[in-house]
């Protein structure tokens, strides 16, 4: 598949799910977002409005609590929301491309009931539980064990930098139940946050993304019944990775809202401020910084398209997934970069919003495989 079939005509839905999710970036997320970066508050009841509007679950069919709506505008939401607030960002994003996505195409009839319903209706939030603190990009190494105990599992470990770790009520952890198997060998399992043994570490204090709820999980001899394995027997790498594929695209559209956000403010500030007698916008020195900063974002944004349509298309995603991250992620950090320095000194302080953007846009290179990862995933495709 090449880019000659790709159709980026928007629909009037796709007009109608953007301009819906431009207003409540705008209305909602705008007013309080430098106070909460400022004192790590979660976005409680912004987020508690996204599941009343239908952006916690919007991948999934509406019998389960979704919109029902195509990845396309899943992307061209969290562009919008992304532009004003990458901390909502990103608890909608591992609600949506990892939890939800990862029930809807892999759970049981019974687990979608019970889980998937609450999950993408937006009563409840879940997280995605793979990384631990010596397995990260090695994800193979899973170290936290789901021992098997005849009809249910034992687990025992930690996971490490889980987004939603506090707010969420329900987990999908991976753990090895046959570690002579290596990946084979690991388990996805659903976990409700109320069973015994299951505890929430302390919260990360970080440079980036720092109004999103960020904890480490521990779980000392933790029940999980064998109803709430996802898939056969040694099928959770398989789930976390082929579920990946798609967070991968929702990050990059997180990497291009904060590269899009950065710019306007940027274009807006550079016609205001004036230096030398005229507005910083007629220094050709900032023209060309605009004029670049547009045409990366311009290529940022067909990539994250284009991924999304594939998977729309029923496609295989995997490398346009990894190309979308790894561009729109790098993107995101010069343009955040540029916007500052278009800002001089009032880019340097909170009220000008750009800075909090560079400060977010460094965790799109790192989170859902780091930009060396996507570039292990795009050369493994290349040469397979
Ligand atoms: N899609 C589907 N399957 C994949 C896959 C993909 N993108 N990548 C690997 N696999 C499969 C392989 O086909 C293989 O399966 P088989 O044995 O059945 O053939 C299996 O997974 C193991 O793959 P490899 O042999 O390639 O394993 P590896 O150890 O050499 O490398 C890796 C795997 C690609 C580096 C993988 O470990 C990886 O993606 N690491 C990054 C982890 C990551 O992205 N973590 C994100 C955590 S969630 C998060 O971060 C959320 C958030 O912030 C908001
Ligand atoms: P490491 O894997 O130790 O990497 C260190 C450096 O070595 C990186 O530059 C990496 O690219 C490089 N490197 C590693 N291996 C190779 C190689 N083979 N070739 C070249 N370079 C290599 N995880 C979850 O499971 N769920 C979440 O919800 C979640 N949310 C997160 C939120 C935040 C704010 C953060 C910071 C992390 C989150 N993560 C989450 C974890 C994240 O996915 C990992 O941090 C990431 O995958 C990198 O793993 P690591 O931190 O262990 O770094």
């Amino acid at each position: 598949h090449t880019i000659e079939g790709v159709n980026f005509q928007l629909s009037e839905e796709h007009l109608a799910v953007r301009d819906a999710a431009r207003d409540f970036a705008q209305n909602d997320l705008l007013p309080g977002v430098i106070e909460r970066d400022i004192h790590t508050k979660f976005p409680a009841e912004e987020i508690k409005k996204m599941g009343e509007l239908g952006f916690l679950g919007m991948m999934i069919d509406p019998q389960y609590g979704g919109s029902g709506m195509d990845t396309l505008s899943y992307v061209l939401a969290m562009e919008e929301i992304c532009k004003v607030d990458a901390s909502a960002g990103v608890a909608m994003s591992v609600n949506n491309s990892l939890v939800c996505y990862g029930l809807n195409q892999y759970g049981t009839e019974e687990q979608k009931q019970k889980y998937l319903k609450p999950l993408a209706s937006g009563q409840i939030l879940g997280a995605f539980c793979l990384s631990e603190p010596e397995a990260g990009s090695d994800a193979t190494s899973q170290k936290t064990t789901a021992e098997d105990m005849g009809d249910y599992y034992l687990v025992n470990g930690t996971k490490n930098w889980i987004t939603n770790g506090q707010t969420s009520s329900v987990c999908l952890v991976m753990a090895q139940t046959h570690p002579e198997l290596k990946h084979k060998g690991i388990n996805c399992l659903i976990i409700e946050k109320s069973q015994e043994g299951f505890v929430v570490g302390k919260k990360e204090d970080k440079m980036g993304i720092r109004a999103s709820d960020t904890h480490s999980l521990m779980f000392t001899d933790v029940k999980v019944p064998k109803e709430n394995r996802i898939g056969p027997e040694g099928f959770g790498f398989k789930f976390a990775m082929s579920t990946l594929n798609g967070g991968r695209i929702g990050i990059a559209a997180q990497a291009l809202g904060i590269a899009a956000g950065a710019f306007e403010l940027s274009v807006r500030y550079a016609k205001e401020r004036k230096a030398f007698g005229k507005p910083i916008a007629e220094h050709q020195a900032i023209q060309f910084k605009l004029a670049e900063m547009k045409t990366k974002i311009e290529a940022a944004r067909y990539l994250v398209y284009k991924s999304a349509r594939d998977k729309d298309a029923g496609l295989d995603y995997v490398e346009s997934a990894a190309m979308a991250k790894l561009y729109a992620s790098e993107v995101a950090m010069w343009v955040t970069t540029e916007a500052v320095q278009i800002h001089g000194g009032y880019g340097y302080v909170r009220e000008f919003h750009v800075e909090r953007m560079m400060r977010d846009a460094k965790i799109t290179q790192i989170y859902e495989g780091t930009s060396e990862i996507q570039k292990m995933v795009i050369a493994r495709e290349i040469l397979k």
